[in-house]
This record gives structure tokens, sequence and C-alpha cells, in this order.
């Protein structure tokens, strides 16, 4: 019996006869030689058949087997630098696990309505691939920087009884005859772990029924958010461009065939290293109205200002000290303007936008009472997180990284309804 590897890890068999199971994505018909693209999740590898070399049932399963039929292939590993991937499998032995039926998605190219439609498929495509193993190494990168920095990990609620930003992209269900919500954030909720444990932060869904249709914008997406004791705005930002410094290396370091499939241009991640530029708001208007896409004070950007000022840096750029009109109710006061907030948005390069908001809180009970009021919040909600700055409130900092953003950023993919498995937006909830 050959022993049983993964496509992963051929280089380490050379020269020896092994079993792949997987499933077949091409192949080439020459007659008395086949070539088959087989794929096992891990990886890629031209599997060749040779009509002489195999029992004739495994050479007419090798003749017949059709796209995306699972099988077991069989053979002897040769490296070979003009092989994709740098190895080759001569098949010895062929086993059809199941012969697929006529494949929906033929290896031409589909509009992206139907590719979404048949997203379950999609998946196993090569750039879905790539994409999804970026998502899941930027995942792997956030948690285990934040626990390598004594971080604890405190999940937030998913179903809330109050709004954390804003109350129109809310979503509404019902709970036992009251009303409840599912989570825009879980901000809140860590502030009193924050409390509770120091450096916290939560890792979710986060859900918002945002009547945009943008590239940039879901309905349900996967946030992180950090939160910290007696840290202050300077504190958090240089929190955040650590952090998104190793997810950039770690891509780097552990993703160089799925950016090649990507074909990413390396050298505007390898650009992404702290210190990153801060601009106030202020600055950025100025740049904005350089640019010709001028912004009256006290509007929030949008999208074609987040581009611009993206695309003026060659890394992200902090932007911080919004006009507190255009942020959420629990943002800090600037002490040095009342006008300002100590909020600060990460705006990344190349067209991707805001990658992280955040910001120093509102820790005094009076100025928050204040605000809530001011937001026409419901105050009896919102009582227990009062209490936070009733009982030992202190000065303290944090924000919500995006995933898919970062992991479109990351990948250079156009919209980021292909950097989540199964997208949610607002005209698909279908597969
Ligand atoms: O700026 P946002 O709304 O901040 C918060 O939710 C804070 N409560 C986080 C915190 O301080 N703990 O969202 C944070 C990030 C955005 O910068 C963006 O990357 C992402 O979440 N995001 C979305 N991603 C995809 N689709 C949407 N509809 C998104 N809305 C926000
Ligand atoms: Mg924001």
């Amino acid at each position: 019996m050959a022993e049983q590897v993964t496509i992963g890890r051929i280089g380490e068999y050379v020269d020896q006869v092994v079993s792949i199971k997987g499933w077949l994505y091409n192949r080439r018909d020459k007659g008395r030689l086949q070539f088959l693209l087989v794929r096992d999740g891990t990886g890629t590898i031209q599997a060749v058949a040779f009509k002489r070399d195999l029992e004739p049932a495994a050479w007419e399963a090798a003749a017949q087997v059709t796209q995306e039929s699972s099988l077991v292939v069989t053979g002897i590993v040769r490296a070979d630098d003009r092989a994709p991937g740098g190895y080759e499998l001569g098949i010895t032995d062929l086993e059809i696990v199941q012969m697929a039926g006529e494949y929906p998605i033929a290896l031409k190219s589909h509009g992206v309505d139907f590719l979404m439609e048949n997203r379950h498929l999609w998946l196993r495509a090569p750039s879905q691939w790539a994409v999804l193993r970026v998502r899941a190494t930027v995942i792997r990168a956030v948690r285990n920087w934040l626990d390598d920095h004594d971080f604890m990990l405190v999940d937030a609620p998913i179903l809330t009884p109050a709004a954390c930003e804003g109350t129109t992209t809310l979503f509404e269900t019902e709970y036992f005859g009251e009303k409840a919500y599912l989570s825009q954030s879980g901000q809140l909720y860590n502030e009193a772990a924050m409390e509770a444990f120091g450096k916290v932060y939560c890792f979710g869904p986060a859900f918002r029924a945002e009547k945009s249709k943008t590239r940039r914008h879901l309905i349900e997406f996967w946030m992180v958010e950090p939160e910290m004791a007696y840290v202050d705005l300077e504190g958090c930002m240089e929190v955040e461009e650590q952090l998104v410094a190793h997810i950039a290396q770690e891509v780097l370091a552990h993703c160089r065939p799925e950016l090649e499939i990507l074909e990413r241009d390396v050298s505007k991640l390898e650009a992404i290293t702290a210190p990153f530029p801060r601009i106030s708001y202020d600055d950025a208007l100025k740049i904005l109205a350089e640019a010709g896409e001028p912004l009256d004070w006290g509007e929030d950007f949008g999208a074609p200002h987040e581009t611009v000022l993206g695309n003026h840096f060659d890394r992200p750029v902090f932007v911080h000290r919004y006009p507190a009109q255009c942020k959420a109710f629990y943002m800090a006061e600037d002490p040095v303007d009342p006008k300002l907030s100590l909020s600060v948005d990460l705006l990344a390069p190349e067209g991707y936008g805001e990658i992280i908001g955040g910001g120093q809180r509102a820790h005094d009970l009076a100025l928050l009472e204040r605000r809530i009021a001011e937001h026409k919040l419901p105050q009896e909600a919102f009582a227990w997180y009062l209490d936070l700055r009733r009982y030992g409130s202190v000065p303290h900092s944090g924000f919500g990284l995006g995933i898919e953003r970062t992991v479109a950023w990351m990948c250079g993919v156009h919209h980021i309804r292909e950097t989540i498995p199964f997208p949610r937006t607002m005209g698909r909830i279908y597969p």
C-alpha cells in the first residue's frame, strides 16, 4: 500500500510511490497519455498517466474521469522544474470515487452572478481557493499576535438589546415578546470585559443592514475588536499599526503560492511596515480639496474620499480626530477642541478604504449620558454600560478591524464578496 500524502507536502516524497485523495481539476487528453490536474485542497499537481504503465481498468478510469470527479491517484513523485508547482506524479494506479456529472463551472470565464449562484462549487476554483487560504492566514495572524501580546479572548453576544453603531443598519428580530438585534459590534461588551481583564478582544460576525451595494460592504462580515484599559488614542494607533504590519508579514511568509495565483504585486505588501503616517481629519480635508474631491467640514468620508486619501500614501494612513457629529456616541471628546472626537480610522492604500475604525472612548459618565440622549438611544438599554463609568472608569481605547476588507487588500481582489466563503449582500442570501 502506497503512503497517503497531501500535495502541500509532496516535496517530502520525491522518488517515492504515494497516494493522493482528491478531485480532478482539469485534464489534457493526448491519446496514450493523459495529463490530469489533481487537487486535494492543499494544492494542485499534474499527474501523468501512460497507457503502458497502467492496468486496463485504471487506464480506462484515467481516460474517462470527468472534471471535479473525486478520485484516488497513486504514483511516483518526480521533481520537475517544468511542472506547475515543481513536482509531477507518474500515475501507476487510479480509482474513481465518484464520477461527476457535467460540471456547471466549465473552465472558461463566467459572469460573477453565475459564479455567486454557484458559490458552493466556485469555492474550488484556484482564485477562490487562494483568497480563502489568505483569509485563514490573516485570521491566524491576528489571533496569534493578540494572544502573544497578552490580549484575552472574550466572546461577545450576537443577540443584543440595543444598537452600537447607529440605529439605521440594525437587523431586528423577535426575542420572546421583546425586540432584539443582531450584533453590529461587540465593542460595548468588550468594554465591560476590559474592566475585568485589562486587555481583551472579541472576534466574531457583525451584521449591518447596509443599503449600500459597494465593493466594500457586506451585510454579514467578521471583525476582530481589541479593547485596552489605560490606553489613549496614540497608544491605540501603535497597536493597530503593529497588528496590521504583522498580518502583512505573515501573508508574505505563508501565502506565496496563493499570492502568485492571484497575481498580487507583493511589493505593495512589503511596503506595509510601521510606523504608518498620521493625519488629522482637518489635514485630510486639505488633501481632498487639492485632489478635487472636496468635502464639507463635519461630513464623513465616502468611498471616493477614502480612495483619494488611501492613494496619497504608500502604506496605510491613520486619520484621527473626526468631528464628533459624524462618529458614534461612545467616542471621547478632544480636550483641545470638544467639537472633535478622539476617533481614528485606518485607511488602506490601493482603493481598499477604511479597514479599521476605533479610538479612545468617552469614560466620563456625564458626557456619555449626554451623548446617549443626543443620539436618541434608549437610556434603559444602556444602563449596564453606564455602570462601567460608575465603577472604576478608566481612559481606554479600542478598535475593530474588518477581516474581509483586510483580506481583499492583501489579495488585491476588487470586491470583498470573494473574501468570505458565503457572502451575504443586499441582493443575495443564496446559497
Ligand atoms: O468602523 P466600524 O463601524 O467600527 C465599529 O464597529 C467599532 N464598534 C469597532 C470598535 O471600535 N470596536 O467598523 C469597523 C470595521 C471597518 O473599518 C470595516 O473594516 C469593517 O469593520 N466594516 C465592514 N466590513 C464589511 N462590510 C461592512 N458593511 C462593514 N462595516 C464595517
Ligand atoms: Mg467606521
